[in-house]
């Protein structure tokens, strides 16, 4: 279904296209279905397809030919969509509009879930109920961002729900209309607010992907969704190998380091059990803080004592190297800027500054080289493993003269794909993991090259319950970094207990972003048992079916299942918070186990063993009033279950 501007269509409509006079005449019929296997140009798209149907549509008043690609998927319910329009003909036109789907809903009243934010605080589920009228989410601040994340699912007023999201990591736009004739369209794509996509004869315009579903709850969307991120967005050797557990350095030691406390702090990861050491921002340039030397991407050896030593070290002791990067971004205080300020972007005149840098100007081609080459150099000089590529500003001033202001945010963004694509195949044995500001570019895009993405630069174990249930909605544990840090925690002040803190990190990919120098013995020790936990169990943790028990918004409790594929075992995790006093506590009521399996169930941590079956545990659960000590807390307490499938009559576990 395709809506457009200026037919006596009077809803929110999915392509607006004038020509050169200002005409809105296209008048669109169907010419052509067809099977086709194609993907729009230049921008991510989902892989391993069962087959892609192709309805071409001709213009009978000028010369233009739009395609509608849809793609189905023989093992999830998803349908991935985007649009082509060529001209074929004589006339210039200007696309103001280009969604990349169209949903169109019977009824009113649906309820629209999305997923807002700020820095820190990242995918906060929100709902409303729409009856009449517009609602819409969207960025446009260049990249997909924390405000609004591309995701909505919309539960309908009867029975079950439907989903939309992007393949895109710029400026995006969702749009519901509530009409009073009693129908619902439902938009998702570009931004278009100041977009404008000159088309001039002979080119193609490809929309990026965006994919849609239906399912009949919400817990089978966010199933359906994290197949289809695995399947079908994930790709290399990463998309399904078990994540590295790493130590960031970030929280560890800001930019206050020399090589004899990395190779200390390095020393201590690697017994704690970490596989990779990350050295975060400050190895490069004359960074001893964050006013200069992004662009800089030599060196310091007075800091480091030589990356290349620093690697080799690593790889001796047995443990992976990262880096961070922030590839993007120029500081006025460095030698780059000073040679090249025409690298940045500028919107002709004096640009905005913000943590005391600019964005490159990505549109130039000798800055997109630049970056390929700098990049390319420090993985190949650096035996690294592992990269943390960061982007720790918005984008303002945006034009160029490489690109027209209602066309540069969109262009920005291919030149960047196009360097994610080819770092990404040409360093395939390298993990990338994608960040900005902690989660602002949080989407199916960037997943497309970076299996994994930092969550948020709040590490906070209460705070990360509810970011990581919104993210978890839509994306899987295998892509969400999550680590455990130092209390009192560096952006809340909250002390909470370190098991809290494990369980809630143990939902994603955990790492740790502590200074283990600083610890006592027995915390060191507890850590480094409840890491060999996860490593043994991380296969269900990282890539087992999740399921969301009780939601943190409202409660004061939340909890949540993640089972293995083979359905062998199950992590069950369960937090208190915020609770009041003489309250009943009620059930943890687990969810998704084989009803008629008997289950051997051991509470991590304490030696507590029983024997249930699955329809007793799905259906009646524990009593958390025995689970949990009596008194009332305002620290997260956690307490996670171990459930192993009996295979013989004798107690199998592996208690921690
Ligand atoms: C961003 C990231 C952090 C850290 C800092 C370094 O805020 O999200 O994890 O890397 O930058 O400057």
């Amino acid at each position: 279904m395709i809506s457009f501007f200026g037919n006596g269509n009077n809803r929110q409509f999915q392509l607006e296209l004038q020509d050169d006079k200002g005409n809105y005449t296209q008048e669109f019929v169907l010419t052509d279905v067809s099977r086709r296997e194609i993907a729009p140009k230049g921008l991510p798209s989902a892989h391993g397809n069962d087959k892609t149907v192709v309805f071409t549509y001709t213009d009978r008043v000028g010369g233009l030919i739009l395609s509608a690609v849809y793609t189905l998927f023989s093992d999830c319910d998803c349908i991935a969509v985007f649009h082509r329009l060529e001209n074929v003909g004589n006339e210039v036109y200007h696309i103001r509009r280009f969604s990349s789907a169209q949903l169109d809903l019977d009824d009113t009243g649906h309820t629209i879930v999305y997923f807002d934010g700020a820095w820190a605080r990242e995918r906060q589920q929100k709902k409303i109920l729409l009856e009449s009228g517009v609602f819409s989410t969207g960025s446009s601040c260049g990249y997909s961002s924390n405000r609004y994340n591309p995701f909505w699912r919309i539960d309908t007023p009867h029975n079950g729900c439907y989903a939309v999201n992007l393949l895109y990591s710029g400026n995006h736009k969702e749009i519901a209309e509530a009409t009073p004739l009693g129908q619902t369209r439902i938009l998702i794509g570009l931004n278009d607010e100041r977009f404008d996509w000159k088309l001039s004869p002979g080119e193609a315009f490809d929309t990026p992907q965006a994919v849609m579903l239906y399912a009949p709850n919400p817990q089978k969307i966010t199933e359906q969704m994290h197949v289809f991120v695995r399947r079908h967005i994930l790709r290399g050797k990463f998309a399904s190998a078990d994540r590295p557990v790493v130590l960031n350095s970030w929280e560890a030691v800001y930019f206050d380091f020399n090589r004899k406390k990395l190779s200390s702090l390095a020393r201590a990861a690697k017994d704690a059990g970490a596989e990779c050491f990350v050295l975060d921002d400050g190895w490069f340039g004359k960074r001893n803080n964050d006013t200069c030397s992004l662009g800089d991407w030599t060196d310091n050896e007075e800091k480091t004592g030589g990356l290349l030593s620093f690697s080799n070290e690593l790889h001796d002791m047995g443990l992976k190297f990262g880096l961070w990067v922030e590839p993007e971004m120029i500081s006025p205080d460095s030698e780059l800027y000073r040679r090249h300020p025409e690298y940045a972007l500028t919107g002709g005149r004096t640009p905005i500054i913000t943590r005391n840098q600019f964005v490159l100007d990505l549109v130039n081609p000798d800055v997109a080289e630049y970056v390929l080459q700098f990049m390319r150099r420090l993985l190949i000089d650096f035996r690294i493993d592992y990269i943390k590529w960061d982007c720790n500003r918005v984008m303002t001033d945006i034009s160029s003269p490489f690109a027209a202001g209602g066309e540069y945010a969109h262009r920005y963004m291919l030149a960047l794909y196009d360097i994610w694509k080819r770092l990404t195949s040409e360093f395939a044995d390298v993990l990338f993991e994608g960040c900005s500001g902690g989660g602002n570019r949080y989407d199916l895009g960037i997943l497309c090259y970076m299996p994994q993405i930092w969550t948020s630069d709040n590490t906070d174990c209460m705070d990360r319950l509810r970011i990581q249930e919104g993210t978890l909605a839509a994306y899987p544990s295998c892509t969400m970094s999550a680590h455990v840090s130092s209390v009192p925690n560096h952006q809340t002040g909250r002390s909470s207990p370190l098991f809290s803190r494990f369980s809630v990190a143990a939902a994603g990919v955990l790492g740790h972003e502590y200074n283990l120098l600083a610890m006592s013995q027995e915390e060191f020790a507890q850590l480094k048992s409840y890491t060999e936990f996860y490593k043994r169990h991380r296969r269900t943790l990282q890539y087992g079916t999740f399921r969301l028990l009780e939601s943190a918004y409202g409660n004061t409790y939340t909890s949540w299942i993640a089972i293995a594929e083979d359905g062998g075992e199950a992590i069950a995790t369960v937090i208190r918070f915020n609770e009041e006093v003489n309250r009943e506590r009620g059930r943890f009521r687990l969810g998704g186990l084989d009803d008629t399996a008997t289950y051997n169930v051991t509470i991590v941590g304490k030696t507590q063993l029983f024997t249930a079956r699955g329809d007793v545990l799905n259906a009646y659960g524990l009593d958390l009033a025995e689970l949990f000590d009596h008194d009332a807390t305002n620290e997260p307490t956690a307490l996670m279950l171990l459930i192993e499938k009996k295979t013989t009559g004798l107690y199998a576990g592996t208690a921690l």
